[in-house]
């Protein structure tokens, strides 16, 4: 298989450990032999990469960077991102931090303990990142995209490792881009980067797991956008799932029951479209 060829790369050290987004590169033609007719070849993987995924239009234009969140710094800003109206339904059992005589989370929180409601606010974030130790070897990890000037961070996305006696696939979850920043690349970017720890093999520090899967909650605006990009990166649509979770609504102002539908993507189906040296660019910033 690809990855078995992939192993015998040589110099892992000299290879560049993440993208550069934002560098101000215009490449017209062809971006691959540019890169090396500009003596660059370091960031052969790196365009190379971006040209696989479809987003060297918009390279230049998301000027982040990946890293592994920081929580103590970083759980109030995620709050404010988790909390955007055009985020939190997508997103299940996050609540927001307002509170009327009608709506009182904490009492709903209460009433359903299994749903595990969080608040969010930074506490809330603090919470439901409880198993997140600021490493690759947490149970789960939490990206950022951070703009690399004003070091604002511009989106997540959450690996959440195999749960359960004898499970096998990630979960990628937690996906959201600022409603500012979006369609520039970034939900892409952090989902590449998801992709390239949860496939890579070990010795490449990833998790060399056979298969990531997600869930999209359906019947919600923005949802066909979601699809496109999971469909682009190689995910197979699954299951239906009646009432899978609750997320909240913002017209009704309350969560509701939401189906979901299960996507898959095999580790097969992955290395028949990536390189490992290229997503080695891809690792995040620790
Ligand atoms: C889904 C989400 C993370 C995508 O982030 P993003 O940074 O805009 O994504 P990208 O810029 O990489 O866009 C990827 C593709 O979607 C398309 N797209 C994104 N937003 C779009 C929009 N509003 N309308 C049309 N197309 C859109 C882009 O054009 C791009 O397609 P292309 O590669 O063919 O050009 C972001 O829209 C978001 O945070 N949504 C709310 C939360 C959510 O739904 N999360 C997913 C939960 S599973």
């Amino acid at each position: 298989m690809g990855v078995e060829s992939e192993k015998l790369i040589p110099d892992l050290e000299k290879l560049p450990r993440i993208i550069n987004h934002g560098d101000p590169i215009s490449l017209p033609g062809d971006p691959l032999e540019k890169a090396i007719d500009l003596g660059r070849p370091e960031l052969e993987g790196s365009i190379a990469a971006a040209v696989d995924l479809g987003v060297k239009e918009r390279i230049g234009t998301a000027n982040v960077e990946i890293r592994l969140s920081n929580l103590d710094q970083d759980a109030t800003r995620i709050a404010e991102l988790f909390r955007q109206s055009s985020v939190i339904e997508h997103l299940a059992g996050i609540a927001p931090t307002w509170q009327t005589a009608e709506l009182n989370v904490k009492r709903y929180a209460e009433k359903y303990p299994d749903y595990h409601i969080v608040l969010g606010s930074e506490e809330g974030i603090k919470d439901l990142y409880k198993d997140y130790s600021g490493t690759i070897d947490s149970d789960s990890v939490l990206l950022v995209a951070e703009d690399k000037k004003s070091k604002r961070i511009a989106g997540t996305i959450t690996i959440v490792k195999p749960m359960g006696r004898g499970m096998t696939h990630a979960m990628v979850t937690g996906h959201a881009v600022d409603k500012n920043q979006r369609q520039k690349g970034i939900g892409t970017l952090l989902l590449e980067t998801a992709h390239a720890l949860i496939f890579l093999p070990k010795e490449m520090n990833g998790f060399e797991l056979p298969g990531a899967e997600a869930g999209i909650i359906l019947g919600l605006e923005g949802n066909s956008h979601t699809f496109k990009i999971y469909k682009k990166e190689g995910y197979l649509k699954k299951e239906f799932q009646p009432k899978y979770c609750v997320s909240w609504d913002n017209k009704q102002r309350r969560f509701v029951e939401r189906d979901t539908r299960r996507l898959l993507l095999s580790s097969d189906s992955f290395w028949k479209r990536h390189k490992a040296t290229q997503l080695l660019t891809f690792l995040p910033r620790e």
